[in-house]
């Protein structure tokens, strides 16, 4: 094939969507492209996402373990002090290896990376402006969607990204915030949250509906989470609505009210975070030219091969329907070009784990009990505390339980949710359990080593058994 030949496939996009569906092309021999205009591939996950948000969560624990529990565990240090400064430079240098190491395999895979922002002049005509500086056009005989999503706007309140930030100036503040509030408490909220409260900031969080934790937590999990986060120094205003912003003498002032009773008050903090969800990218890629359609949410429409409505143009990720989780795009990406070169791909969305990573974590894959409620199905549930198991004990960290619900004629496992150590890595076997349609004594059959924390998984698939009921 010349260079002039069309690409067979062109990924807009170079997130964790994008460039997972990009080193799939090159290795089914696809020709394929990746436009990025970032600058850097990895998209909002590597960049401004999952990766610094981990190494900001990971460090603050640490830096809190040392200053708060390191003496109970028989270490004692002197003249602990926070660097935030080489703190922030720990997470810059795993974000920029891992960055790289993306761009590695993309040359590796024979992918062209073109740097650049991409606009549709026809549906297999894209045309890209260079971050160099000067324009180039490509043709394709398929184009893969994969924008990804940006920081929904507060309507009236101006994100400045020091004083008002989103969650991309909350991984980069230059000092720590004497006082912190956060608008939502979702998976932002609370992980961002949880980062500052631990480096000293007084958080607030301010959340519009009565529980925390966004879309999808089990709500005995979510009050449950919500405990253990106020133990930790975390404050909540739930059902709480913020009406506006207004900075002054180096402070921001809001304006909240409660969303039952009206009643109006004025907080203060020297930083406020903005996480209230994050919506559909598409700004610039020229959609209307090619009839590419988006529902009320600027979702990208999509029928279940990810075909958008013009032919031959593709979407996947944050800009279409579906969680917006980086696995969840990876799974898409590998899924889309599985159809494109072989005619077949599949993704099963009913074993999409979530994690939440902050101290205790919380992670679940699967039904919640209200879903199950709301769906008249009727089930049984199995539950274990940490408290209970050998190793977390062993570990003096003990808080939060598994909670296994089962289907109540054949046991089938239906969701997993976790609270406790570790729980983002302990998730993994109820997804491959709900993946292979098992049932609770298949789980609890199965040889977990001791001490481990795992054996909570297992115990609390036991309890939902009817054997567990029939013990006593
Ligand atoms: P993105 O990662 O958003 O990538 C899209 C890319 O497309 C961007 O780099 C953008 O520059 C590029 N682009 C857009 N338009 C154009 C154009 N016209 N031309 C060229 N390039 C363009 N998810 C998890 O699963 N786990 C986590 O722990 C987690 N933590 C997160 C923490 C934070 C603070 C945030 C904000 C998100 C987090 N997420 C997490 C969500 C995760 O980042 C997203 O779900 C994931 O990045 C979506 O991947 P994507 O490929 O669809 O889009
Ligand atoms: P979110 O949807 O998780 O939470 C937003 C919260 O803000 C909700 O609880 C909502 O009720 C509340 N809210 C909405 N409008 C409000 C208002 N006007 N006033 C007060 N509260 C309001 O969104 P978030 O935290 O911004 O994160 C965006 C997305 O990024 C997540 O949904 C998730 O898909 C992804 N993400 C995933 C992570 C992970 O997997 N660990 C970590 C961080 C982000």
């Amino acid at each position: 094939a010349s260079s002039a030949d069309p690409y067979d496939v062109v990924i807009i996009g170079g997130g964790p969507g994008g460039y997972v569906a990009a080193i799939k092309a090159g290795q089914s021999g696809l020709k394929a492209a990746c436009i990025e205009k970032r600058g850097t591939l990895g998209g909002t996950c590597l960049n401004v996402g999952c990766i610094p948000s981990k190494a900001l969560l990971h460090n603050s624990e640490l830096y809190h373990a040392a200053g708060h529990e390191f003496k109970n565990r028989g270490i004692d240090i002197k003249d602990m002090s926070l660097n935030l400064g080489q703190m922030m430079k720990a997470k810059d240098s795993s974000v920029g290896a891992l960055t790289k190491g993306v761009e590695g395999l993309l040359k590796k895979n024979k992918v062209d990376y073109i740097k650049g922002a991409a606009s549709f002049a026809g549906p297999t005509s894209i045309n890209v402006q260079l971050n160099d500086g000067g324009e180039t056009q490509i043709e394709a005989k398929n184009v893969v969607i994969a924008t990804g999503s940006e920081v929904t706007p507060f309507p009236g309140i101006e994100i400045d990204e020091e004083q008002i930030v989103s969650s991309t100036g909350a991984l980069a503040l230059k000092k720590v915030p004497e006082k912190m509030i956060v608008i939502g408490g979702g998976v932002i909220g609370l992980e961002m949250g949880s980062v500052w409260n631990r480096l000293g900031s007084q958080v607030s969080v301010v959340e519009f509906l009565p529980t925390i934790g966004g879309a999808g937590m089990d709500h005995e999990v979510a009050a449950n989470f919500k405990k253990i986060l106020e133990k930790q120094g975390l404050k909540f205003n739930l059902g709480t609505k913020v009406i506006d912003a207004e900075k002054k003498d180096g402070k921001v002032f809001l304006n909240v009210e409660d969303a039952k009773s009206g009643k109006k008050q004025q907080i203060d903090a020297d930083v406020v975070l903005v996480a209230i969800g994050r919506r559909p990218y598409t700004k610039g890629l020229n959609l209307e030219a090619i009839g590419v359609e988006t529902d009320k949410r600027g979702r990208i429409v999509v029928d279940d091969a990810y075909n958008t409505t013009c032919k031959g143009v593709k979407c996947i990720g944050d800009a279409t329907f579906g969680p917006m989780l980086a696995h969840k795009a990876e799974e898409e990406g590998i899924a889309v070009i599985e159809m494109l070169a072989r005619g077949h791909g599949h993704v099963n969305y009913e074993a999409i784990p979530a994690v939440v990573y902050t101290h205790p974590e919380v992670a679940w894959v699967g039904k919640s009990e209200q879903e199950l409620k709301d769906a008249g199905v009727s089930y049984k549930i199995g539950k274990f505390p940490f408290l209970a198991n050998s190793r977390a004990k062993t570990n003096q960290d003990s808080e939060g339980f598994v909670k296994t619900i089962v289907e109540k004629e054949t046991e089938k496992i239906l969701g997993v949710h976790i609270i406790g150590p570790n729980a983002g890595e302990l998730i993994s076997s109820s997804v491959l359990a709900i993946e292979y349609g098992a049932s609770a004594e298949d789980t609890s059959a199965v040889c977990h080593a001791h001490p481990t924390l795992s054996e909570a998984v297992k115990e609390s698939a036991l309890a939902a058994t009817d054997k567990a009921h029939h013990k006593a």
